[in-house]
């Protein structure tokens, strides 16, 4: 996540993550799962603009960032009320600030909704360290990552130190991990998303023997085909039993050389692992020449 500004008014690049492994080891009494999870953020960002506002008003706007190069000519653009993970981020944040201040926040979208990517959960910690620097409240990132986790499981992965980490808990125990190399990809998001709450109803706890500590060892030795062996989602077969287009996507990407491909978080958002930019920007437009969905290339800086 990046920072500028402090003033009156502060920008912050929020990114999308993917996930590379995401095993679910059973269903907790609080009705999440217990998982442990490989995530990247990649260079896939929606822009929060955050100004402050005397009136002491939290108010949110949303657009399209453009950029999207599938079918539809118009991206969906997340509520811009309460209900909003930025706007409760906000109003968490302010509570705790022990004064009112306000802000106007203006939210441009690229990363598409429902798709596995993190957008909103981004977004509401993009918020966090944006208004703890807009309204100077100097709370620590420990802070912030607790207030994170009341918000929703990604969100503390986000305001960690590095690009990767393995995740445990519901997703919000972070442990940062470091990546030798940078790494490339392309992204799709096929043209209806799936809910995550929906996915996880139909989940069923992983069978695998591995960890992710095996796949973050390859990656880090840049042995990206290996890597691309371990990877696992146990939510990709209950995403394709509720939607088509992600069998779809994944026969797609099946047919590209692909280091390797997978499904990311709940779906519907689906990656493949590529060997340079170059080879990335090629399967891109390959994809792209489906009009299956809207088609990224990305990359996981270490
Ligand atoms: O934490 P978050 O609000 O993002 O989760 C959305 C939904 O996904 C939860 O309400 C829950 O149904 C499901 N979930 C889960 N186990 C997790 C994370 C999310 O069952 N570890």
């Amino acid at each position: 996540m990046l920072c500028r500004g402090q003033t009156s008014s502060v920008t912050v690049l929020a990114p999308a993550k993917l996930n590379l492994f995401l095993k679910v080891l059973g269903k907790r009494a609080d009705g999440y799962h217990e998982l442990e999870t490989l995530m990247l953020s990649v260079s896939l960002y929606d822009t929060l603009i955050l100004s402050d506002d005397p009136s002491g008003r939290l108010s949110l706007s949303c657009r399209d960032g453009g950029s999207h190069s599938g079918p539809d000519q118009r991206r969906e653009l997340p509520g811009a009320g309460p209900e909003n993970l930025v706007m409760r981020a906000a109003a968490l944040l302010r509570d705790c600030a022990g004064r009112s201040p306000g802000a106007r926040i203006e939210l441009v979208k690229r990363i598409p909704l429902s798709a596995g990517l993190a957008g909103g959960s981004s977004d509401a910690a993009a918020t966090l360290a944006g208004l703890n620097r807009l309204w100077n409240l100097g709370r620590t990132r420990p802070e912030l990552t607790q207030l994170a986790a009341q918000l929703g499981s990604d969100v503390p992965f986000f305001l960690c130190s590095r690009a990767a980490a393995i995740c445990r808990g519901r997703g919000e125990i972070v442990e940062p991990l470091a990546l030798a190399a940078r790494l490339w990809f392309v992204i799709a998001r096929p043209q209806t998303g799936l809910s995550t709450a929906e996915v996880y109803r139909h989940c069923r706890p992983s069978s695998i023997g591995w960890s992710a500590r095996e796949l973050a060892r390859f990656l880090d030795r840049g042995r990206l085909r290996s890597a691309a062996g371990l990877f696992h989602n146990a939510l990709e077969e209950p995403a394709q039993r509720l939607s088509a287009d992600v069998t779809v996507l994944k026969r797609a990407f099946a047919r590209q050389p692909f280091a390797g491909h997978m499904m990311s978080g709940s779906g519907t958002g689906y990656f493949g692992l590529c060997h340079s930019r170059r080879h990335a920007v090629q399967l891109a437009a390959r994809l792209k020449a489906t009009r299956l969905g809207d088609v990224f290339v990305a990359s996981c800086r270490p």
